[in-house]
Parts: C-alpha cells; structure tokens; sequence
C-alpha cells in the first residue's frame, strides 16, 4: 500500500535528531512508553520542554490522563530500545530498569540524558498533542547520541 504522507516525511526527515523515550504511568500504574524523536527543548527560565504525540497512538489515553512524564534521551547503543518502545521488538527494559524522581513518573535509569516533567499545558495540533512539561529533575551522562536521519539510525561512526 502507497503512503500518500511519504513526501511530506521523507522531507520532514531531513531534519536530523536524537531519539528519546517518553514515559509515564496509566491510571492502573503500569508503566506506557513510546519512541519519540520530537522532543524539543523550549524555555530555560522556567525550564521547559515539548514532544508531540500521535493521536492514534496506543499510549495516546495513558499521555492524555497523566500529570507527569519523562523523556530519556537514548545513547548510540540503545537501539533496541528504540526498536522497542516503537512497537517493534520485545522489551529489552523491564520495570526494574526505570526509576521514581520528583514526579512520579518512571524515569529510565540508563540514558544518555533524563528529563522529570510536570504536564503544563497540552495543545492539540492536526493529527498530534503538543505536550509541554516543565522539568523538575535532569541528569545527562558521557556517551555517543543515538541519530535519526532519512527514516535510519545513525550510531555516531556510522
Ligand atoms: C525514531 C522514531 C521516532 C518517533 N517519533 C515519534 C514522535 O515524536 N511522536 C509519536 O507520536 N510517535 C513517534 N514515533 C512512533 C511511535 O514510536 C510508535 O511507533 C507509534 O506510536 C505506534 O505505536 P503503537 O502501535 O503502540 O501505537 C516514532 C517512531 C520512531 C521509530
């Protein structure tokens, strides 16, 4: 089946970025996650960040509902993690490797960078909700970043 959004994509994708994990926690607790690559700093003062997410998305309702999220920024070697937290591979990161800071939301341990967030505003936009959180905890490590490019990964000496 044709993808009648393939232009638009592969235009959008010409813009190189990192990969992060989005996490929070349904109503249930249990822990929702999703591979993202439109994390966006935003305002230092307050600290501010945004990421947009897909309305059709399965983790959509468990975003929408939830007071705080994370977003973990995933170093060269966690691709599978990546791959993961799209839908496409098993769970290479089970609940032991995430962690509570100041929100509440889990926080993955191992990242090359982590943002805590309290929800401040939601703002939907066409086919996605544009959700700014206000960083309460961040932590960043040493390490090569993991690069979305063209609809590939990148892994620093590629
Ligand atoms: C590199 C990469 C970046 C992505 N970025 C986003 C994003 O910023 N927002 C979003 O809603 N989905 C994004 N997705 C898609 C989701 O990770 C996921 O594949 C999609 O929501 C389908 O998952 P589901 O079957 O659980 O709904 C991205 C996927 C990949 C592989």
């Amino acid at each position: 089946m044709t993808d009648k959004y393939r232009p638009l994509k592969n235009a959008f994708g010409r813009f190189a970025t990192g990969i992060a994990v989005a996490a929070c926690r349904n109503g249930n607790g249990a822990l929702r996650a999703i591979t993202i690559n439109s994390f966006t700093s935003v305002s230092l003062d307050p600290p501010l960040v945004l990421w947009c997410l897909e309305n059709r998305a399965s983790t959509y309702t468990s975003f929408m509902e939830a007071d705080s999220y994370s977003v973990n920024v995933l170093r060269a070697d966690q691709r599978a993690v990546s791959d993961h937290y799209a839908g496409y591979l098993p769970d290479p990161v089970s609940e032991d490797g995430f962690e509570k800071w100041a929100t509440g939301a889990p926080v993955m341990k191992d990242h090359l960078a982590a943002f805590d967030c309290k929800v401040v505003a939601r703002h939907e936009a066409g086919d996605h909700v544009v959700l700014v959180g206000q960083v309460l905890r961040f932590d960043c490590a040493e390490g090569e970043p993991l690069i979305y490019y063209a609809s590939n990964y990148f892994q620093g000496t590629d």
